[in-house]
């Protein structure tokens, strides 16, 4: 990387500064990424600076698990103000709520979504989840073989999303496709799309609802009051657009790196089988060894953070990934123990104010998938190796994966 076409604040150590994409990186490793990740906490310093990383400009990279934590329950230092490009691209300024909200308000906003994320409204959908997760196997489980992404992964959450908030599922594909934009496309004008579109099926499903109310989530956010007055359009569309996009590609991407490690260790598969009581455990540990989400933070005030001096308006990288494979925080991080005690320490939903609302519900998800597929396809591997991609960026993907069975 030549660094000297990079702006590279003048405050920043140039021993601090990494000569390359931390997301490229590690996604150049493909089905080694998690590996190459772990590595950069013996490679670089505890906080490095990435002059680049993906589209964004650059950032400081703090690698350690205590440091990570430290940063994500200090909003008031490092703010999640500036958060995604979504509104800004429609010339608008809703914010994508909780998340793009620092506290104090931050938590008006929590309470009211904390009733559709709770454990009784979890549980409630998990019938649901069952049928959903045991049809889409029975569509391809006599195939011996299946596109991964294609016919499960992507499917399951947003057909399970687009049932929680009373939207058509009919329209699984339309979704699938707009997440798919959303995430992997490096074409600004092709994004730019798919947030118009998104938009404006949000914007005409709200004036539904508000003229016709019915028992789903958006008909319940519209009821919903906050300092005495009921919610506008653009909180009720920055509080649809988070759930949309917080909730399905994070699942589908958990999906694509657990199933691929789960195919390349029947091991893990035979006493997941043998005692599936062993699954909740197991799906921790897959969901630690594998944090696919890279948050942002905004530096509030000069600060200075592991001796390292940052300026107020700087951004800091928050990777759930090295925080999960830091060996300070995880005995031996890139063994994948589903007996693990500590697993459920992990940070791949985060912690503090902007914990992962929707936590139980992957959880749930991510638990079912799997008690479906051991329960109904024989041990399965993967069948085309030299074909899988690895993305990085703000959630971690991979893609291009067929898993066959006998
Ligand atoms: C395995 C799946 C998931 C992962 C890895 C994940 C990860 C995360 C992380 C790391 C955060 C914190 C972001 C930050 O601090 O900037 C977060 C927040 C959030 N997630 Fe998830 N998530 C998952 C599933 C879901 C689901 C299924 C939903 C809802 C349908 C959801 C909705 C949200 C929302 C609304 C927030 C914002 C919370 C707040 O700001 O208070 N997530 N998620």
């Amino acid at each position: 990387m030549d660094l000297s076409k990079l702006d590279i604040p003048e405050h920043v150590p140039a021993e601090l500064v990494a000569d390359f994409d931390p997301w490229e990186y590690i996604a150049e490793a493909r089905g080694d990424a998690f590996k190459r990740a772990a590595g950069l906490h013996d490679k670089m310093p505890e906080i490095f600076f990435a002059p680049k990383i993906g589209y964004l400009p650059g950032c400081w990279v703090p690698s350690t698990n205590e440091l990570l934590r430290r940063i994500v329950m200090d909003p008031a230092t490092f703010s999640s103000r500036e958060g995604t490009p979504f509104a800004a691209m429609l010339g608008e300024s809703w914010k994508l709520i909780p998340l793009e909200i620092d506290p104090p308000d931050h938590a008006k906003y929590r309470l009211l979504l904390n009733k559709l994320f709770n454990q009784k409204a979890i549980s409630a959908m998990e019938p649901d989840m069952r049928r959903t997760a045991k049809s889409l196997i029975d569509e391809v489980k006599d195939q011996g073989s299946c596109d991964f992404n294609a016919d499960f992964s992507s499917r399951f959450p947003t057909l399970i999303f687009l049932r929680m908030m009373g939207w058509p599922e009919e329209h699984v594909s339309k979704f699938v496709g707009w997440v798919n934009t959303l995430i992997k496309s490096q074409d600004m004008q092709v994004v730019y799309g798919a947030v118009v579109e998104i938009a404006s099926y949000l914007r005409s499903v709200i004036e539904a609802r508000r003229a016709q109310p019915i028992d789903d989530v958006t008909s319940y956010v519209l009821s919903c009051e906050i300092d005495g007055r009921p919610l506008s359009d653009d909180e009720v569309m920055g509080i649809c657009f988070l759930i949309f996009i917080g909730g399905l590609d994070t699942v589908t991407s958990s999906l694509n790196f657990h199933y691929y490690h789960l195919a390349n260790n029947p091991d893990i598969q035979a006493a997941l089988r043998i005692d599936p009581s062993l699954i909740p455990n197991a799906v921790e540990e897959l969901l630690r060894a594998h944090g696919v989400s890279n948050m942002r933070r905004t530096v509030t005030r000069d600060v200075t953070v592991g001796g390292v001096q940052m300026k107020e308006g700087d951004f800091v990288l928050i990777s759930t990934e090295l925080a999960n494979l830091d060996s300070a925080a995880f005995k031996c991080p890139m063994e994948v123990d589903i007996t693990r005690a500590d697993a459920r320490k992990h940070l791949s939903f985060s912690t503090g104010p902007h914990l992962c609302i929707g936590a139980t519900l992957a959880r749930r998800e991510l638990g079912i998938a799997l008690e479906a597929w051991l329960s109904s396809v024989p041990e399965f591997r993967v069948a085309n190796e030299s074909e899988i991609v690895v993305r990085g960026g703000g959630v971690f993907g991979l893609e291009n994966m067929r898993i066959a069975w006998d």
